[in-house]
Order: C-alpha cells, then structure tokens, then sequence
C-alpha cells in the first residue's frame, strides 16, 4: 500500500491517510488505535480534546510505543484546542493537558478546532437559556500568537487550523509569523469544496478532509446516506471495492489528507485499502458531479450559531 506524504509548508511531512477518532467511543477506541497502528499499517492519528477519549488514546500510544515495534517519530498526530480555551493562558494549559493525556512529549500538529471562543469554564459547550452558545471576546490573533509559541517551546512541531473559511484564513495571514500549515475541513462527495480548495493549494494551506465517509454515523433525520448513493454503489460494482472505498479513493485522487473514523477492525483495514487501487478520470469526475455543498457537521445544530455564513 503507497501512503504518500505531504510536504508542509514549514518543511515538515504529513502523511495522506489517518485514522480519525471524533465519536469513538471510550473502550472501543485504544483497542482500534493499536490496531491501526501495529496490524492495518495507519500512520497517522486524529484526535482532539473535545472527543474526550484522548486518555484512553494516550494508554495505547503508550503500549504501542513501549513495545519498540513502531517509533513514536514514525507515526503522525494530530490534536485540536477547544473553543473554551483560546485565552492567551488557557492555550499553554490545554496542550500540556492533551500531552499528558495522550502521554506524548510532542504533537505532530496542533490545530484550533473552530474560528470561535466560547466562554471558558467547565462546560464545553455552554449554552444560554435562549439556546446560543456563550461565546467569548477573544481574537484569534491573541489565540494564534499563543499557538506560535507552542512551536517555539517543542510542544508541537506545526500548527493549523479547522474550520476556517476564506475570511479566517485572510485575517490569520494579515498577522501570523508562522503560517497554518493544515485546515482541516469537512469534504466529501456531497461537499465537494472544490473553490475553497483551490485556494488552499494556492496560500499552499494543505487541506485535510474530515467526514470522508459522509458521516455515516451521525445522521441526523432526512439526511442522505453518501455511501448507499447510486453513484457510488455502481462504481463498488465497477471497481469491486466497498462503497466506503469508492468514497475514499476519490478523497485521495483530490491531493488531500483524509482521516476516516471507524472503531470496527474490519473497516479500519478496509478504509486504507482504498490507497490500493485507482479509479477512471470519468469516474471520479461523475463522484465530484454528486456536490451539493451538504455539511453534515455544522454548529448551527448544536450552538444556534450559523457559524459558516
Ligand atoms: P464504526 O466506527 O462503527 O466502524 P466519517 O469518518 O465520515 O465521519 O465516518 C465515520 C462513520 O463511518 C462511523 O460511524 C464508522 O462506524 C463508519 N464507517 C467507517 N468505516 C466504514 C466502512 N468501511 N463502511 C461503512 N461504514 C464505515
């Protein structure tokens, strides 16, 4: 299997295919890690506090990394900084804590998980009695300013963003020392983000896909099923691959990092075998035709904010 690797633009790589973890569930996730990992040839981590399961990730790193069969600076992680943290001396705080957590010396890369600050405190998502999200009057110039200093202390070796549309990204570049190397953003068949990726490949901002699979986890009522697609099950067809395949093979032809998520051994084999194969230009181009600029993660179903407009 050819994993490529991307190169960043502060010199570092990436490798194009990881395992992501948003909704794996606590006693599921250490167990699919270690398997990524030492069995199915996963390279490549995504994580975040907010998943909540870092802990449970950190014991498995360790395990994995104990037993000298995979070196730590062989495999790539990734963590993101939580919306309630993004004051100057809660970001330090933050990352220490997914360190420890994760039992690591260092990430790979740190990313702020949304372009928006949320009033600190014990919740991680606070809400009013109306139903909005508390936010809070930080700036994401004091949040980046914090994050540069984690790349000069060794904490992480680049830094990004998620999230972020064009205006963000304009305004970080207007004042950052250290540009984002990543934005990690939902793509996939029904999201096609074919102008916002353009531009990325452009500022040199390398993208990473989440929601490769289209969310099949966490539809919500009404919403489509991107892997049962017509489109989609006749190329599985065609190719002989899974629908999940298919969809992640097209991923990879559009020069961009994905992380699908899955906690069931079988699939986490199967999802990186999608790296094995190539698909038409007439195919892929009739994937690229199912766009309809559909998120299936957006915060105006949990914050009432309508954060992307
Ligand atoms: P599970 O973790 O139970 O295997 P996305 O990355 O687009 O958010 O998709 C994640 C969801 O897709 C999870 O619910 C995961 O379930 C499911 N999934 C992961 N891989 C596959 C696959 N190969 N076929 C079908 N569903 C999958």
């Amino acid at each position: 299997m050819i994993q490529k690797q991307f190169k960043l633009n502060d010199g570092n790589t990436m490798p194009s295919f990881g395992l992501g973890t948003w909704n794996s569930k606590k006693g599921l996730v250490g167990e699919a890690v270690k398997y990524a990992i030492l069995e199915a040839g996963y390279k490549h981590i995504d994580c975040a506090a907010v998943y909540g399961n870092e802990k449970e990730i950190g014991e498995a790193f360790d395990e994995i990394f104990k037993s000298g069969k995979v070196k730590r600076e062989d495999i790539f992680i990734t963590s993101k900084l939580w919306n309630t943290n993004h004051k100057k001396e809660d970001v330090l705080k933050a990352c220490v804590k997914t360190l420890n957590d994760l039992k690591l010396d260092y990430l790979d890369l740190y990313l702020i998980h949304w372009g928006i600050a949320f009033k600190s405190g014990k919740e991680n998502e606070p809400l009013d009695s109306e139903g909005y999200i508390k936010t809070a009057n930080v700036s994401v110039h004091e949040t980046w300013e914090t994050m540069q200093e984690l790349v000069d202390k060794g904490l992480v070796k680049s830094i990004g963003v998620s999230n972020f549309s064009t205006q963000l990204i304009l305004e970080l570049l207007s004042y950052a020392k250290i540009k984002p190397v990543v934005n990690q953003i939902e793509v996939h068949p029904y999201n096609t983000q074919d102008l916002f990726l353009k531009y990325m490949a452009h500022e040199n901002i390398l993208v990473t896909a989440y929601s490769p699979l289209g969310s099949p986890g966490g539809l919500d009522a009404g919403e489509d099923l991107l892997l049962e697609d017509d489109v989609i099950l006749a190329l599985a067809k065609k190719y002989k691959k899974s629908p999940a395949q298919i969809a992640l093979n097209w991923g990879i032809g559009r020069n961009v990092v994905i992380i699908p998520k899955s906690t069931t051994k079988a699939r986490i084999k199967e999802n990186i075998e999608a790296l094995d194969f190539e698909m038409s230009v007439e195919d892929h181009d009739k994937i690229s035709g199912l766009n309809r600029d559909y998120r299936f993660v957006d915060p105006i179903k949990w914050w009432n904010i309508p954060y992307f407009k």
